[in-house]
């Protein structure tokens, strides 16, 4: 019989190799960084599964380099990198990895939101060059959090569990949704406040993104979102870059109309705005939200399980089109 083929676009844990090679020929791409779109499409012919991740563009004319695709599984939770609609319409299942990577993103969310408001890393940086002349009672003195507004723009699993953790430090969550059915849905959480979108932005201390990247979100923070934030307000930002207008931020941010920013995503990856990297109120991480290893090999393994149940018939196990 022959064995499905399933190409995999970067390095994964052996592990979840070795779930899948008992199944499927398995042909593993392990150049540095992302494949070019000309090499994808080659590699891509004759396979049935595809495991890519969110660096990896998969649009209608890869889906058609590889006429018998029959899963295209994201190794995230975010998609905006697959036509979804060239897949539908193709019948090809796309899948990605929910729940997964919830907790460690929101982990990693707190980490910037103390590290912007406390100035870990602008104090780490002015060690780093010798430039610590020792304690004073004025030096470099950041921002509590305690009795603060956080706003969680986006409330699915990870805003969620943002939001969980505001209580560890004293703060008041407000949130909003942008999805109409979401919005009239409770949270099951009464301490929490459901305002508008820009409502949330002009009371809130911290505002944290954590929509997916869609038409109606990109740039949702432009210069007049921007304008209607309090003068002493932070921006953090682990969901997409375009979601963020990044001119508009780093204006803002030289303008001294915000107090900080802390980013793990960017709009052209791994660019990052030159108006950014000069200014000490910005933390900037190289999209670094869900990278454990616990979390990275649990992302894959999902991936490869909703690949191994695709091509065995059975329905997929998170699926973004079915
Ligand atoms: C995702 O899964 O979409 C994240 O951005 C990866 O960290």
């Amino acid at each position: 019989m022959v064995r499905p083929a399933v190409l995999i676009t970067r390095r994964i844990p052996a592990s979840v190799a070795a779930r899948l090679e008992p199944v499927c020929e398995v042909e593993l791409y392990d150049g540095a960084g992302a494949m070019s779109t000309e090499e994808l499409h080659a590699r891509l012919a004759g396979k049935q599964a595809l495991m890519c991740l969110l660096t990896d563009r998969v649009d209608a004319d890869v889906m058609d380099a590889a006429p018998g695709l029959r899963i295209v599984a994201n190794i995230a939770v975010g998609y905006d990198n697959i036509d979804c609609a060239a897949a539908r319409s193709r019948g090809i299942v796309v899948t990605n990895t929910p729940d997964v990577l919830t907790e460690s993103t929101a982990d990693f969310t707190w980490g910037l939101i103390l590290a912007v408001t406390r100035r870990i890393a602008e104090g780490e940086r002015l060690l780093r060059r010798g430039e610590w002349t020792g304690w004073a009672l004025d030096f470099m003195l950041g921002t509590e959090l305690r009795g603060k507004q956080l706003g969680i723009v986006g409330l699915g699993r990870i805003g969620r569990a943002v939001a969980a953790r505001a209580g560890a430090f004293g703060m008041q969550v407000a949130f909003a949704t942008l999805d109409a059915d979401a919005s009239r849905a409770s949270t099951g959480e009464p301490s929490w406040t459901r305002l508008g979108l820009d409502e949330l932005l002009s009371t809130s201390d911290v505002v944290s993104f954590h929509v997916p990247l869609t038409p109606a979100t990109r740039h949702l923070i432009d210069r007049r979102a921007i304008l209607r934030m309090k003068r002493r307000a932070y921006i953090v930002n682990t969901s997409r870059g375009p979601v963020v207008d990044e001119d508009a931020l780093a204006w803002a941010l030289r303008e001294g109309l915000l107090a900080g920013a802390a980013l793990d995503v960017y709009e052209r990856e791994p660019e990052v705005h030159p108006g950014l990297v000069g200014l000490e109120n910005v933390v900037l991480a190289p999209h670094l939200g869900s990278a454990t290893v616990e979390t990275r090999t649990a992302m894959a393994d999902l991936a490869a399980r909703n690949v191994l149940a695709v091509l065995s018939g059975a329905a997929p196990l998170t699926p973004v089109v079915a």
